[in-house]
């Protein structure tokens, strides 16, 4: 073993894997994917993708700059409100601009065509989704994204060339075909005017027991009826969907009315976000996971723990996980599928200590890409 805990752990093979299965639909389909930053953006691994993928897409000035300069290619840009002083940025490192709003658009269209080479779209709202939790859901009522149907009684603004519409999380293809009925049904007549359609992220091609076939079918259907239509997924989770853990060590063991908590070298708010966020409980290797509540009346047995992180939140703690054994300081913690949405999303709440980011090689060896050290937690607030 050549690493030190705690760090997340990259798998090659399994990126690959991934990139291999979801290049292979490209081809099937005819459609494009593209990587979203927001899922996963450790640059020094763009050189595997490239080999795969010829594109990005991206939410903020940085991650367009992060596709340019690091990708190496122009990213299909697109976020809730571009600013007046960061516009000519996104348009240096955007190959697709889309908008959120009529208004946005309004306002930076004669810019973008000053410029000239930029493909428009405008966001979508199909006013429907089958996402369940509420924090990922793009279509409730209210919502601040995309445009409605509505608001495009009076047709498409001249310049838009596209429509992008994000509304899955972790979706399957059933859940594609059911939003491609409600989109057409609202925005088929535009469908016929525009170039390019951008079916968002959420699409968890990588996911055992995912529909394949009735996702290669439903998107050569879209093909039939729409010729005119170049067609793009932008995924980020299914690129990094179980391509390696996040590996830990048990600090100290604390007990509180026979409830025993590990505290570990990681912590649940700040590398592992979305356990607390989405929430979910994640799988721990060797060790069963029993759950919170429905754990009760096991939480004293002897190899049954809490599992918590080194930060003074209370809530940064999950449980329970029957291990088999007995815990002790020292003891490694390896929490699978830690890759998506984590390094990302992490923080230096408290001045923890921040994973490194480790990258295992083919030939099975070791490379650090990243460590932390003080001065990340101090540049950041000068
Ligand atoms: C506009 C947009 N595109 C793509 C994605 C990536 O989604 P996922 O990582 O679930 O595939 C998201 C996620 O929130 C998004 O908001």
């Amino acid at each position: 073993m050549s690493y030190k805990t705690p760090c997340y752990i990259l798998e090659e093979k399994l990126l690959r894997r991934n990139l291999e299965l979801i290049s292979g639909i490209a081809r099937r389909a005819d459609v494009e994917f593209i990587l979203a930053f927001k899922a996963f953006a450790l640059w020094r691994t763009f050189p595997i993708f490239r080999e795969y993928i010829r594109s990005t897409t991206a939410s903020s000035p940085y991650e367009a700059r992060l596709a340019l300069e690091e990708f190496g290619q122009k990213a299909h840009t697109y976020s809730p409100a571009y600013e007046d002083g960061t516009f000519d940025e996104i348009m240096r490192c955007s190959s697709h601009i889309t908008f959120n709003s009529l208004s946005q658009y309004e306002r930076f269209h004669s810019r973008l065509t000053a410029r000239g080479g930029i493909s428009a779209g405008l966001r979508i709202n199909p006013e429907y989704s089958e996402i369940e939790t509420e924090l990922y859901n793009p279509c409730a009522p209210g919502s601040r994204f995309g445009v409605l149907a509505d608001s495009l009684q009076n047709g498409l603004p001249a310049g838009i060339e596209g429509f992008h519409c994000h509304c899955h999380c972790e979706s399957g293809a059933e859940a594609l075909v059911n939003t491609l009925r409600q989109l057409e049904k609202k925005f088929g007549r535009w469908l016929k005017e525009i170039k390019w359609l951008n079916l968002g992220g959420g699409h968890l091609v990588t996911r055992q027991g995912y529909n394949i076939g009735l996702l290669i079918n439903t998107l050569n259907g879209l093909h039939e009826r729409y010729p005119n239509l170049q067609i793009i997924l932008e995924p980020g989770s299914a690129f990094a969907w179980q391509t390696g853990p996040l590996v830990a060590s048990v600090v100290d063991i604390v007990e509180n009315h026979g409830i025993k908590t590990a505290i570990l070298n990681v912590s649940f708010t700040c590398h592992m976000p979305d356990c607390l966020e989405m929430p979910y409980r994640p799988a721990v290797r060797g060790a069963e996971t029993l759950g919170g509540e429905e754990a009760r009346g096991h939480e004293t047995e002897a190899d049954v723990y809490r599992l918590g992180g080194n930060s003074c939140l209370s809530g940064d703690f999950m449980g329970y996980w029957r291990f088999g054994r007995k815990l002790a300081a020292g003891d490694t913690v390896v929490f699978e599928d830690m890759i998506h949405y984590t390094t990302v999303k992490t923080n230096m709440f408290n001045g923890i200590h921040h994973p490194s980011l480790v990258l295992q090689r083919l030939d099975g060896t070791y490379e650090t890409l990243r460590d932390f050290s003080y001065d990340d937690y101090r540049n950041r607030m000068d």
